[in-house]
């Protein structure tokens, strides 16, 4: 096993747009597709877009990290203890239960009417990047700030709390975190969330956690148990995942002056070009993990019950058998929208129009209001944040 290529991969050093190095490809290769796990034993890697569209749709594998023998590719606190609500990690009919009481909420036609608050807030980051600089930390002034005001907004959450809550998610979503120090953040972010449920069961107001008590608590449906970590669930993947979105898509932006000077001058370019970010940037490289509960082929694959496997997304959103000339980042190519940057299945991101308005109108108030942006940095030397579970970029400093 010594030999099967260590996983979780890190991506380039010269070129954060580069996912997987050539170096653990061919070892991948040798290893006829077998990685080796971070907390032990190994598992099969799915990179194919057929195989991983295959996989996710698979009512046989298990996405509950808390199964012996599961691939965990992030430390998880020991027990399922103020957990009880993520149902990301969960199967069957414990997982819809959950998402079936968010699935109304995130839909488009809901998404639509928050439109009008993504753009003042975009427009209020803005305003204060343009006070502050030039220079600018783009990272720290526009691509944070705005998923995580919005998230606040629609969850109910005072925005004055950000530092804290951001300070722990970012606990969560550091691989390098022990146990102890991810159960620590979720304990602390279950604090804030308890107090704001408490306060909201007598004082609701037009938010989706009031919404939540209101009319899934309070009648005995939802406990307040499983609310506060569903709660966490959201705040944590609502922000972290698109603001390493909004950071990476400017970046590609800056690299590309043409397709920014498109966005400026045909907003209408914006949809495709967010699809396309979506494939080129594949934010989720660790990819995600499963556990087979029965004996299963996938693409060309056996993978016996108990075998571990994980879904790259990254390399499927790369398969030159369906992205035409895959390394190249082309806004205009018809084939975008087949990307998987948000999964497949039964578990695909419920968070993904939100997403999706978020990154369209960040990108594009961003290309109006600021013609004369660009990168202070290179490709090489911007910090990537290799050990976080969504990829990012630690600052991205612009002038204008
Ligand atoms: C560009 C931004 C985002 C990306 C790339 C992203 C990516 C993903 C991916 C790959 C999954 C699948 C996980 C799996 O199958 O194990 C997922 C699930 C999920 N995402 Fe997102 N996400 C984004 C934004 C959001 C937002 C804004 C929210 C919420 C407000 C959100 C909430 C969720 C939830 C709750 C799940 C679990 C769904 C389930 O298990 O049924 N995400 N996301």
């Amino acid at each position: 096993m010594a030999a099967f290529p260590a996983f979780p991969f890190i991506g380039s050093d010269d070129d954060p747009f580069i996912p997987v190095r050539d170096y653990d490809l061919k070892h991948l290769d040798e290893a006829n597709g077998r990685i080796r796990l971070p907390f032990g034993g190994w598992a099969w890697l799915i990179t194919k877009h057929e195989d991983v569209r295959q996989l996710l749709r698979h009512p046989g594998f298990s996405s509950d990290q808390y199964r012996p023998g599961f691939p965990v590719l992030n430390p998880i606190p020991p027990t399922r203890e103020g957990a009880s609500g993520l149902f990301i990690f969960m199967d069957g009919d414990a997982h819809s239960r959950f998402r079936r009481m968010l699935t109304a909420e995130f839909m488009i036609k809901n998404i639509r009417r928050i439109e009008p608050l993504i753009e003042e807030t975009v427009n209020e980051a803005l305003g204060r990047m343009r006070e502050i600089g030039p220079p600018a930390d783009l990272m720290n002034e526009f691509a944070l700030p705005v998923p995580s005001m919005t998230i606040c907004h629609l969850l109910g959450v005072p925005y004055s709390d950000h530092d804290f809550f951001q300070h722990h998610s970012r606990a969560i979503m550091d691989r390098n975190s022990g146990p102890a120090e991810v159960g620590a953040a979720m304990e602390a972010l279950n604090g804030l969330l308890g107090d704001l449920i408490t306060h909201k069961r007598t004082n609701p107001g037009e938010d989706l956690l009031s919404r939540l008590v209101a009319e899934r608590v309070i009648p005995g449906e939802l406990k307040e148990e499983e609310l506060l970590s569903m709660a966490m669930l959201l705040l944590v993947a609502g922000h972290e995942t698109t603001a390493n979105m909004i950071g990476m898509s400017a970046l590609a932006l800056l690299e590309h002056p043409e397709h920014l000077a498109a966005l400026r001058e045909d907003p209408g370019v914006a949809p495709n070009l967010v699809e396309e970010l979506l494939r080129y940037c594949t934010v989720v490289r660790t990819g995600l993990p499963r556990l087979a509960m029965e004996d299963a082929v996938i693409g060309d694959r056996e993978v016996k019950a108990g075998e571990s496997v994980v879904a790259m997304l990254s390399m499927a959103n790369r398969d030159g058998s369906v992205f035409h000339d895959p390394e190249f980042f082309d806004p205009r190519r018809n084939e975008a929208h087949r990307h998987m940057a948000f999964g497949f299945g039964l578990h695909q991101c419920i968070g993904q129009p939100l997403a999706r308005a978020e990154l369209r109108i960040a990108l594009v108030q961003l290309a109006k209001q600021f013609p004369d942006l660009r990168s202070e940095t290179t490709l090489a030397d911007v910090t990537k944040r290799h050990e976080a579970v969504t990829f990012g970029l630690g600052e991205l400093p612009v002038t204008w």
